[in-house]
């Protein structure tokens, strides 16, 4: 069974006590793979590799890492996709040598080849993996002469696929080499040495100013410094990030988990989102001006877009949202020179969004990138981009990132009506008032969150849920019912309140939970029907409502209030509450809602 290497995340460090840094920069990077772990570091003149399956807690508890002296080392956390993690197959990896160790994140598609080959010419290997051949392919780069950096540039140009690398060698004992090639790495440094990582999270406690490795360039770390070198071998000087973030941002800052602490984040990030320059926006609305607009995102990206559809049609714009996975099927050949690509991702690195961007710009589409990420490969290779202003998201559940996903789309959508014609001025000024009062009204559901741990008390034991809106809150339910699933591991589903009695009502029984998302909106009356319909079989009724609804009230065994707000800015206030019912779910379940099983924060693998 051949294990690839996957969404993963690597670290590596030049400095004092290297080993307990490294274990930390690791413990930053859990949310992004914790099924196995292990480090390389120099010691005694001789390469010395310590991994094992299991979160980094499990291993640590089978180590002792103070009997491990060394000023250079290099780590990684493993998420495996297929097939079960074990030692053998946690990285580092060695060469037949034991002087060279690679971690690597991405995934090699020649790997086959290259492995028999290597075979063939004598290398034996000790894992199912594609990265070890990564190992062996430097290890013949330097048999016949070269340093590590040149045979791991060597090594490059014979692998197809994604890398982010890092390499040591006990015959270069004084750096690190990397490598970075679509999966992302960032390489950084402080008074106390230098970082390389996966994600700057892992060095904000370390760096004072960090590097985005260029697509297909080299970086070495020294004592010294940090030195680059492009695609063509030429040095090259890439910008500097001044990380701003405190080692506090990346904490819990006193939350039981990071999920908790992003949603009460969400006023915040949302204010500091409403803060895009207005040009930004403008120029993204320009490019989107006159065209066919196709949205397109994952997972919670893509319930932000499919609530931007709803909202840009309403004002006259051609939108419609499409799942990144299924955008080529959608498309297949249609030339796309008369339409605008707005593709919406959190980490900016999901692969299904990636591909769907690649084939709708062979197919001449113009695109907006939306990530929460800068130098994010989607933000690379978007024509224009806006940053979502949400700061770190490490829960694997999308939360603050939804909100601020919906922000930018809503003035984007504004914008571009605006700049269409199609409302005027006057109704873009009012729209853009409405949404400087989110912050306010965000912060005072959140203060009202714990009458949702009360009533997710009494949910947590169900099996299934729906979730049910209507309009624009369509995209809600869905977002509510992913959220319940993902972490909770209920079956929760969520769709069109009007399709229940095309099929979906048959599963309705006495006690079975029904959550409607119903605000005080266009959609009110016909919905309160649905709600009936459910009754009537027993169900349970929860509704998200508008504050003083009262007839809904009546008919719902549970509710939350929400402020009265216009009809599109409903989907951000009326998530909050279906956010916290997943989150004190999973808790009351015994469950970690910052790890799920099975999921990843950013799937970079198709
Ligand atoms: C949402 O809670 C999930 N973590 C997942 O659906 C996520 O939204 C999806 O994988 C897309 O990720 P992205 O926004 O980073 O592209």
């Amino acid at each position: 069974m051949i294990w690839c290497g996957l969404l993963c995340g690597i670290f590596g460090c030049i400095c004092g006590g290297a080993v307990p840094v490294l274990i930390d920069g690791l413990r930053r990077l859990e949310y992004r793979g914790y099924d196995s772990v292990g480090f390389a570091v120099i010691s005694g003149g001789r390469v010395l590799v310590v991994k094992d399956k299991g979160n980094i807690d499990e291993f640590l508890s089978k180590i002792d890492i103070d009997s491990v002296e060394s000023e250079i080392g290099i780590g990684h956390t493993r998420w495996a996709t297929h097939g079960a993690p074990c030692k053998e197959n946690a990285h580092p990896h060695l060469d037949c040598t034991g002087s060279i160790a690679v971690v690597h994140n991405g995934v090699l598609e020649n790997f086959l080849d290259l492995r028999s080959g290597l075979q063939a010419r004598g290398h034996r290997f000790a894992s199912n993996t594609d990265s070890e051949v990564i190992a062996h392919l430097i290890e013949e780069g330097v048999m016949s002469g070269m340093c590590l950096k040149d045979a791991l540039a060597a090594a490059s140009r014979k692998i197809r696929g994604s890398m982010a690398v890092a390499a040591i060698s006990s015959a270069e004992p004084d750096r690190i080499v990397c490598f970075r090639r679509e999966s992302p790495l960032v390489v950084g440094m402080g008074p106390g040495g230098v970082y390389c990582a996966s994600d700057i999270l892992a060095m904000v406690k370390y760096a004072t100013e960090a590097y985005h490795v260029p697509e297909g360039s080299l970086a070495t770390l020294t004592r010294v410094g940090l030195s680059f070198e492009g695609p063509g071998g030429d040095r090259i000087d890439p910008p500097s990030l001044k990380i701003s973030l405190e080692p506090g941002a990346v904490e819990r800052g006193g939350y039981k988990h990071f999920m908790l602490k992003e949603i009460h984040e969400q006023p915040i990030a949302v204010s500091n989102t409403l803060r895009i320059y207005r040009e930004y926006i403008d120029r993204a609305a320009l490019l989107l001006h006159g065209k066919r607009v196709l949205l397109t995102g994952s997972g919670t990206s893509y319930h932000a877009c499919l609530c931007a559809s709803y909202l840009m049609s309403s004002l006259g714009v051609d939108a419609m949202a499409v799942i990144s996975s299924e955008l080529q099927e959608y498309l297949k050949g249609q030339p796309l020179s008369g339409s605008a690509v707005v593709a919406v991702s959190q980490s900016g690195e999901t692969a299904d969004t990636l591909g769907a961007i690649r084939h709708a710009k062979r197919l001449g589409a113009r695109v907006i990138g939306i990530t929460n990420t800068l130098s994010s490969s989607i933000t690379n290779i978007s024509d224009a981009y806006l940053c979502t202003q949400g700061g770190p998201e490490i829960g694997v559940a999308a939360t603050k990132s939804f909100l601020t996903q919906l922000v930018v789309l809503e003035m984007l959508s504004f914008r571009t009506a605006l700049a269409a014609g199609s409302i005027s001025k006057q109704e873009c000024e009012e729209a853009y008032e409405e949404m400087g009062a989110l912050p306010a009204k965000i912060g005072g559901i959140i203060q009202r969150l714990e009458s949702v741990r009360e009533i997710a008390l009494k949910y947590s034991d169900r099996r299934d849920a729906f979730f049910l809106g209507r309009g624009i809150n369509v995209a809600t339910a869905l977002e509510g019912a992913l959220k319940l699933k993902e972490i909770s591991y209920i079956h929760a589903e969520g769709y069109p309140a009007g399709e229940s009695k095309h099929g979906p009502i048959s599963l309705v029984e006495p006690g079975f939970l029904c959550v409607f998302v119903s605000p005080m909106d266009s959609t009110r009356q016909r919905i309160i029907g649905n709600i009936m319909e459910m009754k009537a079989r027993g169900a349970e009724i929860f509704s998200v409502l508008t504050e003083g609804d009262s007839e809904l009230i009546e008919v719902s065994d549970g509710y939350f209030e929400v402020p009265e707000s216009p009809e599109y800015l409903y989907p951000v206030l009326c998530t909050v509450p279906l956010q916290a019912l997943a989150y004190y779910v999973a808790i009351y379940k015994g469950l970690d809602p910052d790890r799920p099983r099975n999921l990843a924060k950013s799937v970079t693998v198709l």
